[in-house]
């Protein structure tokens, strides 16, 4: 089957549905994700989105705080964009119809509630309650599914860009239909790379199952720039319990003065950084690690029992909720957390438009390294990313109506095959990634370590590529293939870093090196790259 439309739409989280509902304003998008409409990273995101809003804050602080966890590595004109164009985004989520948290002032005015978590010295976190995203997720998707330029092509996979001539021009992508096993050509004029995260790279994150890297992994192969792919962000606090071990228990729990304990009930944070618990993640997340560590325990604990519970039910309804279904009131008992992978900041290069190193693809959202996170997110700052530079990636909509379609039909290499790969070998090869990234390429790494990770994954994704190469395609194969190459990609990106930096801490180069203060660029042609856009 091929499809033909102006633009294709790869995801619908917020960085797709954003970029769809405005591109759908100068022709036919074809929006394409792989399980069902709103499942996606947005869809769980419970702190919210970083703005300026308040009246004790201003654009310099957001900026300041942005740089200083990014920790010397964010771009200078990313920040600025980021920060500055933030509200007047958040303002269209309103108008969208999302329904931010608002509070009572004393003077009986109602406001936008304010939201803290770490890194932030403002409280400018907009949420509703703690299921910030699924509200965002709600309206998008209403919106986008009562325009009638949009179609959504749900539980369908993309499996590959389709990429021509050179330089290289981006016209489309391969989809596997999920459901039918049918393979679609879908031509486009532009493509939006809307792909989300990758933490199922690693064995225990608080993503879900969507978040296998596939956007990176494409676009790599199609031979786009990929940077600062080192970079993955660890949360400090995911629920620790056999029966709900990835559930997040949000950083906003801090922000309301919930404190790390160690069993003991003695508090560690302040002897790691003056922020204390508040401190920035990647700090937070490697003290956490150093103390279970040091003690031999299995978790630590965030006590926020100080906090009138009728309170702790209203602000966060949800995770109170999730803590009783597994017999923990977090109004009365400490909540054992542990640090699990949360976020990639490195992702495909684009420029400051959305723009990766490939004609007519873009990139937006968790999938796009656009500079604005350096070494190191800055808290609730993501989902804020995703709609900027979707708002910017848009601009250049209107320059469709002066491009051919490509509309010859194209089959798909390897969709002939007809006997299925072995279902047991595909899973054990993904969980096999899984747990080598966990033990060897978590918050602390070695180069030895790093080594031994990266024998591992190449021979995983060799494996994958014959299997690839000659059996029946399905979801699972198509995610093991990218699970493995990202792997790979975060491996060797760790490696060319020789220097700890944010999220980047390798026992054998303890401290920061003014030599790297610049990203880690890679593409299939030659790596590594000349640093992008520094
Ligand atoms: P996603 O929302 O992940 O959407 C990706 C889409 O692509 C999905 O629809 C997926 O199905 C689809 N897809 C993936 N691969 C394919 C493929 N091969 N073919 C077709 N479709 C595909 N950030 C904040 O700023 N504030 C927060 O409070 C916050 N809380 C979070 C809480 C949790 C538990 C998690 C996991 C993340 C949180 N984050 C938060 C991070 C933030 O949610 C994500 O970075 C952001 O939502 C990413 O948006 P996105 O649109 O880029 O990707
Ligand atoms: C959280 O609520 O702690 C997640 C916020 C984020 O990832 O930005």
């Amino acid at each position: 089957m091929a499809i033909a439309v102006d633009f294709l739409v790869l995801g619908s989280g917020i960085a797709g549905l954003s970029y769809a509902l405005k591109a759908g304003r100068h022709g036919k998008v074809a929006l394409v994700t792989k399980k069902s409409d709103t499942e996606s990273n947005t869809n769980y995101a419970q702190g919210g989105i970083a703005s300026v809003f308040s009246d004790d804050d201003n654009f310099d602080l957001h900026v300041n705080d942005t740089h200083v966890a990014g920790a010397g590595l964010c771009h200078e004109d990313s920040v600025e964009i980021l920060v500055k164009e933030g509200p007047d985004r958040v303002r269209e989520l309103i108008d969208l119809g999302v329904r931010f948290s608002r509070e009572k002032l004393p003077s009986g005015k109602t406001v936008l509630a304010m939201g803290r978590e770490g890194g932030h010295s403002r409280r400018r976190i907009l949420h509703a309650a703690d299921l910030t995203g699924r509200e965002i997720e709600r309206a998008l998707v209403a919106q986008a599914k009562s325009c009638d330029t949009i179609r959504l092509f749900e539980h369908d996979c993309a499996i590959d860009l389709l990429v021509e001539g050179y330089p290289r021009t981006c016209k489309g992508a391969h989809v596997l239909d999920t459901e039918t096993g049918d393979v679609a050509t879908f031509h486009a004029k532009v493509t939006m790379l809307a792909t989300g995260g990758l933490g199922r790279v690693y064995r225990h994150t608080t993503n879900p199952e969507i978040a296998t890297g596939d956007g990176v992994a494409m676009a790599y192969r199609a031979g786009a720039d990929v940077g600062n792919m080192e970079f993955i962000q660890f949360h400090p606090t995911s629920l620790y319990h056999k029966d709900a071990r990835s559930f997040l228990i949000s950083e906003a729990v801090r922000g309301e003065g919930g404190l790390l304990r160690l069993k003991d009930g003695s508090t560690f944070m302040e002897r790691y950084h003056e922020m204390g618990c508040l401190a920035p993640r990647d700090i937070v997340a490697r003290a956490i690690d150093a103390e279970l560590k040091r003690t031999g325990d299995d978790c630590v604990y965030l006590d926020i029992t100080h906090l009138d519970p009728e309170r702790v039910k209203t602000r966060f309804p949800n995770i109170f909720e999730k803590c009783l279904s597994v017999g923990i009131d977090m109004t009365k008992d400490w909540i054992p957390i542990v640090p699990a992978a949360h976020y990639s900041c490195g992702g495909v290069v684009t420029d400051v438009n959305g723009k990766t190193t490939i004609d007519r693809l873009y990139a937006c959202g968790e999938v796009a390294c656009t500079g604005v996170h350096g070494a190191n997110r800055l808290a609730s700052n993501s989902l804020l990313e995703a709609l900027v530079f979707a708002h910017r990636a848009a601009a250049y909509c209107d320059s469709v109506r002066n491009m051919e379609a490509g509309t010859a039909p194209e089959e798909y290499p390897v969709a002939a095959h007809t006997e299925p790969a072995p279902t047991h070998e595909v899973l054990e090869s993904i969980e096999r990634v899984q747990n080598v990234m966990w033990r060897y390429v978590g918050i602390v790494r070695t180069t030895e370590r790093l080594h031994k990770a990266l024998d591992e994954v190449r021979d995983i994704s060799r494996r994958a590529e014959e299997l690839y190469a000659r059996r029946r395609l399905s979801a699972e194969l198509i995610e093991l293939r990218n699970l493995a190459q990202v792997a790979e990609l975060i491996v060797v990106s760790a490696l060319e870093r020789q220097e700890s930096r944010g999220l980047h801490y390798n026992l054998d180069y303890p401290g920061p090196d003014d030599a790297w203060k610049h990203d880690t660029v890679f593409n299939r042609d030659g790596a590594p790259c000349e640093p992008v856009n520094l």
